[in-house]
């Protein structure tokens, strides 16, 4: 995998000779300003970031580069900071350095220059990286789980912890919350990641074929078997297999689901032979088992067997701090498979993104997102092609009472203040510094909206 470098950098020429220069080395994002690189910076993903001073709305002189630079030192402390400076501005960078930067290059850019110190700088990281406790759930992300908020790193804890050992794992939550991810990371994390992560989705394979499907045919087995097949199962020997809306498992399959967890053994459809398999057991759904087993439609013995370690994902709407995060990934991922360049979003699209309930959770921001690229050309993102007006003006909604704006204006102030909290660990200093305001405009704001930050 390619090292991930982000470049700061405002002038579009630059920026693209950097590209060109170094895309074959690293995998490269670009920022064109201070407010695009912060997501981006808060998401814990880039070892190295190039910083040039100079940034928008003051080309000319260092301030935002500094300010930016002071930002990073709380929001990403691990990111090494290479700074460009003009020819003639020793005494600049020299400043830089004081604020954390680790390096600086001068401007023209000489690339072979550059990426020695690149190079320098990576290995330095990796140096550190390698000392320090390998906690990846204080990161924003974990084997490719987005997250900041104090909700998903609870998941990011338990899916880590799920991951040292070999118990089945459950994974409850709502549609689009990120179930099938959560457990692609499971599986990546565990000892078993050299070998296959086989999936099966109960819930879509008719009834009549699942369980050749699941455990295999021999030759003969049925009519229409012309050929020995193996199954998910034996697919996944050494590995694991993920059974996707496992509520949807048909009653005689839950039985003999249950012999293979507690025998470790399968027989194809078909077969005699009784064959040992060392399988780790995924399942997810977003059903109530539970209570499913209480009415006698799932068997109660089989969720307690897969049921060893709960793991529930929460819905996007209780972590608030996430939205952003996750909104300007996506963003920049279809961009780059587009090839549509930077793109940003307006500010009243991320007061739509912060203030809308997100019954879709994830997924459906996602599907915005693409929906929003297929629907415009613009650099600039809108709440429209969000597809957020057509809801304002939906008929239910037009019945309800109009207070939106100024709800819609609280609830994005409200995340806006929980997500610098718990990017500054609930340092009320740094985080009023982030927000570009002072202590205690933000002490009042976090009294208005009742904000506990005790734990
Ligand atoms: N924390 C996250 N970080 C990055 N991407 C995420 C995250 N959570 C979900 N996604 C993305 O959102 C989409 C939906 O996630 P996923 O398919 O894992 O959800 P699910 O809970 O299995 O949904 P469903 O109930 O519809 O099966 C996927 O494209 C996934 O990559
Ligand atoms: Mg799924």
């Amino acid at each position: 995998m390619q090292k991930k470098l982000l470049i700061i950098e405002d002038e579009k020429s630059v920026a693209k000779q950097l590209r060109w220069g170094l895309n074959k080395e690293y995998e490269i994002t670009i920022a064109a300003d201070a407010e695009k690189a912060i997501p981006f910076l808060a998401s814990g993903i880039f070892p190295v970031a190039t910083l040039d001073l100079g940034l928008p709305p003051y080309p000319d002189t260092p301030e935002q580069g500094f300010k930016l630079l002071e930002k990073i030192a709380v929001l990403a402390p691990h990111t090494k900071v290479i700074v460009i400076t003009g020819n003639a501005e020793e005494n600049n960078a020299i400043k830089a350095i004081g604020l954390g930067a680790t390096d600086f290059c001068a401007k023209p850019l000489d690339l072979t220059v550059l990426k020695i110190i690149l190079a320098r700088t990576f290995q330095i990281h990796a140096l550190e990286e390698a000392n320090r406790h390998p906690i990846t759930s204080q990161c924003g992300s974990l084997a490719g789980m987005l997250g900041i908020s104090p909700a998903i790193k609870k998941v990011f804890k338990r899916l880590e912890h799920a991951s040292k050992t070999d118990y089945p794992v459950l994974i409850t939550g709502n549609t689009g919350t990120g179930k099938e991810l959560a457990a692609q990371a499971v599986h990546t994390l565990s000892s078993r990641n050299k070998n296959k992560l086989v999936t099966i989705n109960c819930g879509a394979i008719p009834e009549n074929l699942l369980e050749s499907e699941l455990f295999g045919h021999e030759k003969g087995a049925f009519t229409g078997a012309t050929s020995r097949k193996t199954g998910k199962f034996e697919q996944a020997d050494q590995g694991t297999i993920f059974l996707d809306e496992i509520g949807e498992l048909p009653l005689p399959l839950q039985v003999k689901l249950l012999r293979v967890l507690q025998e470790s053994t399968i027989e194809r459809l078909g077969g005699t032979n009784t064959i040992q398999l060392d399988v780790r057991i995924l399942a997810a759904t977003n059903i109530n088992l539970e209570q499913a087993a209480r009415e006698g439609l799932f068997r109660e013995d089989l969720f307690y067997r897969l049921n060893v370690i709960p793991l529930t994902i929460p819905d996007l709407k209780e972590r608030p701090e996430d939205i952003l995060l996750l909104a300007h990934n996506f963003l920049q991922e279809e961009s780059q498979n587009l090839g549509r360049g930077q793109l940003s979003f307006s500010p009243s699209a991320l007061m739509a993104l912060t203030s809308h309930h997100w019954p879709g959770n994830v997924r459906e921001l996602q599907n915005r997102i693409r929906r929003a690229l297929g629907t415009t050309l613009d650099k600039v993102i809108t709440p429209t092609d969000l597809g957020f007006e057509e809801r304002a003006l939906s008929a239910s909604q037009r019945n309800q009472k109009l207070s939106t704006l100024k709800e819609a204006r609280e609830t994005a102030e409200e995340n806006v203040v929980r997500q610098a909290l718990t990017l500054c660990n609930n340092n009320i200093s740094q985080a009023a510094k982030l927000l570009e305001t002072s202590r205690p405009t933000l002490h009042d704001l976090i009294k208005k909206h009742a904000i506990n930050i005790s734990q």
